[in-house]
């Protein structure tokens, strides 16, 4: 998506190794235009696939999910990462580990809100070691539900997450795509949308 890729390059700055900071447009502070437009994207390349539900992890994921659930015109469901005093009904829970943060935590997602009859495209802000999307594949599944796709705004493809989200058989989807960083500038590779 090249309104975004050219965000990344204006707006993105490199920290260390292998973080892009983005929270200019996407993770913190959020443009709602290209939100839009990022939503727009995925709708438009699952139109035909009978969408049911958009599911993310909080928070950052909301953001884009919820662009794309409302092009798609269907309900957005996010995980829960803490379990508070309302969710006193069943859960379906999956342990994410992070190795961004080297800590687990547990996710969740009521079962009420998602069953077999359900089309699921799962969307995330970033696509790292695929621990989250992986945790998310296992709930939906859990429930019985079909996944449709994967769909990222930043994919750092250099990190393992695509290779074992897709080794589930489901397709990701990225809007864009990082080779590597070198010399505080972002290489891209070409991406999926
Ligand atoms: P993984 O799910 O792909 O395994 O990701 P990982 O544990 O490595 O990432 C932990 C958190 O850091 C995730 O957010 C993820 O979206 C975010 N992240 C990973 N790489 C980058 C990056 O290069 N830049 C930025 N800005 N974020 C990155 P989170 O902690 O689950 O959620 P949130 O509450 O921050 O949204
Ligand atoms: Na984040
Ligand atoms: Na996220």
């Amino acid at each position: 998506m090249e309104e975004l890729i050219s965000r990344i390059k204006q707006d993105g700055r490199v920290l260390g190794e292998d973080i892009l900071k983005v929270d200019s447009f996407l993770t913190h502070q959020v443009d709602p235009k290209l939100m839009r437009e990022i939503g727009r994207t995925f709708a438009q390349k699952f139109a035909e696939a009978g969408i049911t539900k958009v599911v993310t992890i909080e928070a950052s994921g909301n953001v884009p999910a919820a662009y794309a659930a409302e092009e798609l015109g269907v309900p957005m469901i996010f995980a829960k990462k803490a379990k508070n005093v309302t969710m006193n009904e069943e859960l379906l829970t999956a342990e994410v580990y992070s190795f961004t943060k080297k800590i687990t935590s547990t996710v969740q997602i009521s079962r009420k809100f998602l069953n077999e009859t359900d089309k699921v495209l799962i969307v995330d802000d970033f696509l790292a070691n695929g621990q989250a999307a992986l945790g998310l594949i296992k709930i939906i599944k859990e429930a019985g539900a079909e996944i449709v796709g994967v769909g990222i705004v930043i994919e750092k493809s250099f990190q393992t997450g695509r290779g074992l989200v897709e080794e589930t058989g489901i397709p990701v989807l990225s809007l864009a795509r990082i080779a590597g960083f070198e010399d505080g500038h972002v290489i891209f590779t070409e991406a999926d949308l």
